[in-house]
């Protein structure tokens, strides 16, 4: 059985006070819970939950450059990530893709570029409403995953997580229906297949988009969901644990 992942996606919230108050308890249920729990907060203070996350939760960015080092300003890369003794990294959300313009070529680049450091990448993936009305979905879902996949080595697949995450429902409070949603991680995990079934059964799909502690449980249960990301809902701590207790 795939062991399910709850991730939290900070992006650009949180706060030092909540790091503190919020991340000793995660810490505590990390160490009970089945699935693994990992949080993804602003660069800023991956450090400092890194030393208060403990041996049991797991610490991720949010992006890296694929570059391992140079004149980049501004910029981390993956091997400084893996230096700091982070685990995993997001690539892709569709936020970068829509206000950073990163396409496929540079999701593959920041994908392999983690895989080299030793990260976990977590590559994010999802259809805008205007794509899912015009009958699109898989097509760019699929495109999405083909384009850094095609790029990997099956040995590769063992360090990457698929989140897919429906534009449409991303701070929306608009969830795709549990049908929705396992359609397309059924189809994402039949195209994978095609490299190597086994290697497809293995991979943790995960869904994000307006996951909340009231509609968890009914997304984790569905056959090809193997946990959520989650964002607005991640930044509270009652309800991140509850989602987390969801999972497996
Ligand atoms: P949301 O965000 O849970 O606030 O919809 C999910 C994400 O963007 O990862």
């Amino acid at each position: 059985m795939r062991k399910q992942i709850v991730a939290g996606n900070w992006k650009m919230n949180g706060s030092n006070e909540l790091l503190n108050s919020f991340v000793p308890a995660l810490a505590e249920e990390a160490k009970q819970s089945q699935a693994e729990i990992l949080v993804c907060p602003p660069a800023l203070f991956l450090g400092d939950m890194r030393r208060l996350a403990g041996e049991y939760l797991l610490v991720g960015a949010q992006n890296c450059h694929e570059a391992v080092s140079g004149a980049f300003t501004g910029e981390i890369s993956a091997d400084m990530l893996a230096d700091m003794q982070l685990s995993h990294v997001l690539v892709g959300h569709s936020e970068r893709r829509a206000i950073y313009g990163e396409t496929d070529a540079l999701i593959a680049a920041k994908t392999k570029a983690a895989l080299n450091a030793g990260l976990t990448a977590v590559l994010c993936v999802g259809e805008t409403l205007e794509e899912r009305e015009a009958g699109r979905t898989l097509d760019v879902v699929l495109g999405q995953v083909s384009a850094v996949v095609e790029q990997l080595t099956l040995a590769d697949w063992a360090n990457l997580v698929v989140a897919y995450e429906p534009v449409w429902a991303i701070g929306t409070g608009k969830t795709a229906s549990s049908e929705q949603a396992q359609d397309v991680h059924q189809a994402i995990r039949a195209a994978l297949a095609e490299y190597s079934p086994e290697h497809a059964d293995a991979m943790r799909i995960l869904y994000g988009g307006s996951v909340k502690a009231d509609n968890a449980a009914e997304l984790f249960a569905c056959p090809d969901i193997d946990g959520g990301l989650v964002g607005g809902a991640s930044l509270n701590s009652d309800e991140f644990i509850s989602i987390c207790r969801s999972a497996n």
